[in-house]
């Protein structure tokens, strides 16, 4: 009997055109690649059933195929409603024999239907980008709790709503947090958020950066890495941080570094990265000049105030693909881009598989040590454990073709004694 693939995609006749963008960018996640080769042969999470709630992309599609290497049954939904890429969904379900649930652009209504699919999967492991699998289940499935092992979360968002939720003793299953390992944050945070929301604004605006004076709100790993690769292309960068810290390492890395509230009057493009809500406000978009670009690369709609928008403006129009122009009552336009949503992953494609490979690889290896060690984890948010982080390194190391140097004998025993050297 043909295996019968439970899905709610936007159009199966796209599968073919996603089948070969998902095996052209494989060749760029080779970390990943080599642990789907061991899952083939070692079926490390046979007959496990798993719910993933991630962003619908090719890379995303390499982790699924991955995860059911490995003997997983997997069921795939959305986690932002505007970053699915439909030609990938429809090529997991058509050529890959993965259920999935996404369709970019899907309301919320829809959105909220494909988390459900994926619950009633009864997953023994739950793989979110936000939390939102985690959420649902908390909240309104506390029956299906006793079937799980574990979880993992991918995004700085969802570890922070996961460390509340343990704080205040309400975690109901341990989970781990792939974001806290090196080898995802450092490259996946920094340098692909860095690139990829350049590629979404640019996409989405057709605009030259060289000249322009650009804010970026948050210097987390994101805020870092957007604000690296604008200056690159020749913005002058200023920098909103609200931790002393941060904000200092912000002026040190060459950044101007002021409020919001001074930066409102002067910014040609805002790009907020904070995790929080509401970091422009209306007395902002009030002091914005004529043509200011407003954009999200956080993972929720909500650090851009978009009701105030809409309660300040006059009247609002789509000027091109994920560009709204709204007009303020003096005549005065500001353009919000991607509907505050992440604008790499709603303009463009996300970020690019040569750093999904190692989020990715820490991903399956997450699922890998949920099912082999879960008798002996609790109910908090764990780090991913060192050794695998340092084996994603290796191997990334490696795929690229990159030796490094090895500690001789005296070196090691100069960098354990206390007594050599003055
Ligand atoms: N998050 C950011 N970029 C991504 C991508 N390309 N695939 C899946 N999740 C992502």
């Amino acid at each position: 009997m043909p295996e019968v693939v439970t899905h709610d995609v936007k159009d199966l006749d796209l599968a073919d055109k996603g089948k070969l963008k998902i095996e052209l960018i494989d060749k760029r996640m080779k970390v990943l690649a080599s642990i789907r080769e061991r899952f083939e042969k070692e079926r490390p999470l046979e007959g496990i059933r798993l719910s993933a709630c991630l962003h619908v992309t090719t890379e995303t599609a390499n982790l699924a195929r991955t995860l059911k290497a490995g003997g997983a049954d997997v069921v795939l939904c959305a986690s932002n409603p505007l970053s699915t890429q439909d030609d990938v969904a429809a090529a997991l379900v058509k050529h890959y024999g993965i259920s999935t649930f996404a369709i970019k652009g899907e309301d919320n209504d829809t959105y909220y239907r494909h988390i459900t699919a994926a619950v009633d999967h009864h997953p023994q492991v739950t793989m979110d980008d936000g939390a939102d699998v985690i959420g649902v289940l908390h909240a309104e499935r506390q029956d299906q709790i006793p079937e799980i092992l574990g979880g993992t979360e991918e995004t700085t968002t969802g570890v922070i709503r996961l460390n509340s939720m343990a704080a205040d003793g309400v975690l109901k299953f341990p989970v781990v947090a792939v974001n806290e390992a090196n080898t995802k944050h450092l490259f996946d945070n920094r340098y692909g958020t860095g690139q990829s929301t350049i590629d979404g604004i640019i996409r989405a605006t057709n605009m030259l950066l060289a000249g322009l004076d650009v804010v970026v709100a948050g210097y987390g790993w994101c805020g870092r890495g957007v604000a690296m690769r604008a200056a690159g292309m020749g913005a002058r960068v200023t920098v909103i941080e609200v931790d002393p810290l941060r904000a200092l390492e912000a002026v040190m890395d060459g950044y101007q570094v002021t409020t919001m509230a001074r930066a409102a009057g002067y910014g040609d493009l805002f790009v907020t990265a904070t995790g929080d809500k509401h970091v422009i406000r209306s007395e902002h978009m009030e002091a914005m000049k004529d043509g200011a670009i407003i954009c999200n690369t956080g993972h929720f709609n909500v650090e851009i105030d978009i009701p105030a928008l809409q309660k300040m403006s006059t009247s609002h129009r789509t000027v091109r693909d994920f560009m709204e122009e709204y007009t303020l009552p003096e005549g005065r336009v500001l353009f919000l881009l991607a509907e505050g949503r992440l604008v790499n992953l709603a303009a463009a494609e996300g970020h690019p598989a040569q750093v999904m490979d190692m989020s990715f690889a820490n991903q399956a290896l997450a699922a890998e040590f949920i099912v082999t060690h879960h008798r002996e984890l609790v109910n908090r948010v764990y780090s991913v454990p060192k050794d695998i982080d340092e084996q994603i390194a290796e191997l990334k190391l490696q795929t690229m073709g990159i030796e490094i140097d090895k500690l001789t004998p005296e070196q090691e025993k100069y960098l354990a004694s206390w007594n050599e050297g003055t």
